[in-house]
């Protein structure tokens, strides 16, 4: 089974148990501050697991495009990847346990033709605050899985969630298929890194949300939120042993050995820097094309960004290659998902020349940094403890644009470590915005929904028609972020706003304020939204239903809430800062002052 018969399939299977099927969203969470990037597919339904209206229904499915940072650094053996297509299948207060169990197992045995003696399973032990999941374990019992595949393990190995740092989240259940492969020991189990039992797929029954304070409150509506790893699981259906080996990345890495004459699978050393780039440039690929797509950058995704590209060229010149190369490889990435990921279609230029810039900009640099590291290496060498010291990496970073988790991978491959702790310090001299700083991210988001940011968040939308209405209509939403302090909101315009423009935007907004316009919103599809004027900035299947949010008569846009219920009690609404965030694309920082 290829990749996209499995989507295909699986979107289909759950079509025909009545789920509506809804479009992936982009990898740059909105709204959710405490994370990077999109990690699952039920990231972007936080709201409705918590208890908001889908205007899809409370049956849903879709694809969804993935990235999870902390396997950076991982990328490289043979599993690990920065970036998946995750399948999901929802129920939002409709079915739970007993449904959702069934529903995988039909999935795998009947329409997968997974072998039901190869399958093993895990539901949650219990602790003190949530008692054993005997009922899932009995449904499973019940479709012929027997005890002895059955697993009760506790909340490290059996609880999911929260996406970002609260929201929903509650005990799972995970599916295992057994590859065959010798087990490691008599400990050997469901979860166990030695690779006799692969993951392929998860149902979560959220159950709880989790507080920024860190409780774990009962959700009034019981959910169920389930995954499903595309190129792990085509990676085990197809009996490899990697997902590197499967068609996903062969025609890549096909690539890769076009341009550099080396084979895949003769010399480990060389295979660890050929999956690094297929994985990098695949990752870059969809973060430079997605519908809110990302500039490589010194900050927060743009960063991430940055050192995938970079270490990528690194492995590039490692395995030999010549001259640039990563636009060769980025347009294989673009074909091969063109199909089910259209915005890579339309944003391919920008990928190819945005890829081609960073390329170029590192190029230079890269071989006098490793001549001026390799220089250094003698001396380095002769001193007791194998660190580089904190001002050595900084200068890589800053005189040659080496990410420093780059300079730790050098330092690595020569037995040193790097005191990054010496770097940050470095770092904090010369810039206001530490590393650390980059990678912080602010408390808050989506799964928060205190007023203040519920407030701010229609705010949003009042900025927004009030910029249209001040600058023009190709005024668009390139981005937001919300945290319980501020707003802040990307928006294409070219020039730098006049202080009477930024005056009047503020204005206009305070006067809707002052006005108490009810907000209410309907559901319709994304056609009639358009036709009635809405202002809609996103994909969105043809006939797809979404949900508009009007303001009085001020503002009409589509967005999945939530929202004040009237805008009297918003506050004074103030912008602090309006400034470059990118070419063509202006940010605006603002507050609510009470
Ligand atoms: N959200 C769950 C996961 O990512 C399904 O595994």
């Amino acid at each position: 089974m290829k990749a996209h018969e499995l989507r295909n399939k699986y979107i289909e299977f759950f079509v025909s148990k009545d789920h509506t099927q809804i479009s992936g969203a982009s990898l740059i969470p909105e709204n959710d501050p405490t994370v990077l990037f999109t990690t699952a597919g039920m990231h972007p339904l936080v709201p409705y697991i918590l208890g908001q209206e889908h205007p899809s229904g409370n049956r849903l499915v879709d694809y969804q495009k993935c990235i999870r940072t902390g396997d950076i650094d991982a990328v490289g053996d043979p599993h690990h990847l920065t970036f998946f297509e995750m399948l999901g299948n929802w129920s939002l207060g409709d079915y739970f346990k007993e449904e959702a169990i069934r529903y995988s197992y039909e999935f795998l045995t009947k329409w997968l033709s997974v072998n039901p003696d190869k399958l093993s399973v895990t539901v949650f032990a219990g602790d003190d605050g949530v008692p054993r999941d005997d009922e899932s374990a009995a449904v499973w019992r019940a479709l012929g899985i027997p005890d002895e595949r059955i697993y009760f393990l506790p909340r490290e190995d059996n609880w999911w969630g929260p996406a970002g740092e609260a929201g929903p989240c509650g005990p799972d259940s995970e599916m295992f298929i057994d590859t065959g492969r010798d087990s490691c020991g008599p400990d050997c189990r469901p979860g166990c890194k030695c690779g006799k039992y692969f993951e392929i797929w998860n149902d979560v029954f959220m159950g709880y949300r989790k507080t920024l304070e860190g409780d774990y409150v009962p959700l009034a509506r019981k959910c169920v939120d389930t995954g499903m790893g595309i190129e792990r699981t085509i990676a085990v259906l197809q009996g490899k042993k990697s997902v590197y080996e499967t068609e996903v990345f062969a025609p890549i890495i096909a690539g890769i050995s076009k341009l550099s004459g080396v084979t895949y699978g003769e010399h480990e050393g060389q295979d660890v820097s050929v999956r690094i780039i297929a994985d990098h440039v695949r990752t870059s690929v969809f973060i430079l094309g997605d519908q809110r797509g990302v500039k490589p950058s010194n900050v927060g995704q743009g960063y991430i960004l940055r050192r995938l590209i970079r270490r990528a060229v690194r492995h590039g010149r490692k395995l030999g290659i010549d001259g640039k190369f990563l636009s060769a490889l980025a347009t294989v990435v673009v074909d091969m998902y063109g199909d089910a990921y259209p915005e890579l279609l339309d944003n391919r230029d920008f990928v190819l020349t945005e890829l081609a810039l960073e390329e170029e900009k590192f190029s230079t640099t890269l071989q006098k940094g490793e001549h001026e590291f390799e220089k250094m290496l003698p001396n380095l060498l002769k001193g007791n403890g194998r660190v580089i010291n904190g001002r050595i990496a900084f200068k890589l970073y800053d005189t040659y644009g080496f990410p420093i988790e780059l300079t730790e991978e050098l330092a690595a491959e020569h037995g040193f470590t790097v005191d990054t702790e010496g770097f940050d310090a470095a770092f904090q001299k010369h810039q206001e915005v530490s590393r650390a700083g980059a990678e912080q991210q602010f408390k808050g988001g989506l799964a928060d929904h205190s007023e203040l940011t519920t407030a701010l968040h229609t705010a949003t939308h009042l900025l927004h028609q009030a910029l249209r209405t001040v600058l023009g209509t190709h005024v668009g939403q390139k981005g937001s972020n919300i945290t319980p302090e501020r707003l802040r909101f990307d928006f294409t315009h070219e020039a730098p706003m006049t202080a009477e423009q930024v005056q009047q935007v503020e204005d206009i907004v305070n006067s809707v304020i002052a006005r108490d316009l009810p907000v209410s919103f309907e559901t319709m599809t994304i056609e009639e939204a358009k036709a009635q004027g809405a202002i809609a900035f996103f994909e969105s299947k043809y006939g797809e239903q979404v949900k508009v949010y009007s303001v009085g008569d001020f503002s009409k846009e589509v967005c999945g809430g939530p929202h004040v219920t009237s805008t009297g009690a918003m506050g004074h609404f103030k912008i602090q800062k309006e400034q470059s965030s990118s070419a063509g694309v202006r940010r605006i920082k603002a507050v609510l002052e009470k």
